[in-house]
């Protein structure tokens, strides 16, 4: 396949950028996307060009490193996959792809695609762990009956990576799926319900200080993520909030 790219070129977080375009040509439709960028990349340095700067790690869909915004949609035309996951073969000989950063004031542009998510971490520093004593004496994790629902759903909250399409994808740029996700997975969990008060309060706190819109129940996050986390997670955090306020 022969394809026309459009990519954000951006120095650093306070330049300016803008769209630049590209040619690249013979692109297997059993490529990845990434790969297809690693093809244009050495292309670009090959004629003395600065390389696109794109974040990526695992390039299994663990990760969520893989930031970018294809076509106007986060990771892609595919559904419930990350960008790595993305094969050419979603493309057309002749087709023109857009390909932006994940934008959000929240995300500062570090350079060309690549953004600062570490809000994400302040967040979960904030309350996304469950401090436990494990020196030695702690009670056999099955020894505590958990219903099987709970512990199913639990399960679906904790698959979230951290990528952050939820955030490119909503209009207010929200971080709502996210937080309610990691909330989640130990809301249900009696592990997690010791410590649940400081929790959401801390974690919801964070996410405000760190500028993150508020959620209108749009739902585009729930269609863009590529784990499939569920707007219900949102209610519970929801919940989970007006409960510890009413504590507190
Ligand atoms: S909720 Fe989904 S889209 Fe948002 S960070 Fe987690 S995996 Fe990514
Ligand atoms: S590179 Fe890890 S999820 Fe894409």
């Amino acid at each position: 396949m022969n394809l026309k790219l459009k990519i954000w070129r951006q120095p650093n977080k306070d330049s300016k950028g803008g769209m630049v375009n590209y040619s690249i040509e013979d692109v297997s439709p059993d490529m990845s996307f990434l790969e297809m960028m690693d093809m244009l990349n050495e292309q670009l340095i090959k004629s003395g060009d600065d390389p696109v700067a794109f974040d990526h790690d695992c390039r299994e869909g663990i990760c969520g490193m893989c930031s970018m915004f294809i076509n106007g949609e986060a990771h892609g035309p595919d559904k419930l996959i990350t960008t790595c996951q993305l094969h050419m073969r979603k493309f057309k000989d002749g087709d023109t792809i857009a390909i932006e950063p994940f934008r959000a004031n929240s995300f500062p542009v570090i350079k060309d695609l690549a953004v600062d998510r570490s809000s994400f971490d302040r967040i979960q520093q904030a309350g996304g762990f469950i401090s436990i004593n494990t020196s030695g004496n702690t009670q056999d994790a099955n020894a505590i009956p958990i219903d099987k629902h709970n512990a199913d759903t639990a399960f679906d909250a904790a698959t979230c990576i951290g990528c952050g399409a939820c955030v490119a994808t909503c209009k207010n740029a929200s971080a709502m799926l996210f937080v309610s996700a990691k909330v989640s997975q130990y809301a249900l969990l009696p592990q997690g319900k010791v410590e649940a008060t400081d929790r959401v309060l801390n974690m919801v706190n964070q996410m405000d200080e760190e500028g993150f819109g508020n959620c209108t129940n749009t739902g585009a996050c729930e269609v863009e993520c590529p784990k499939g986390i569920s707007l219900e997670n949102i209610a519970r955090l929801n919940r989970e909030y007006i409960w510890a306020t009413a504590k507190g």
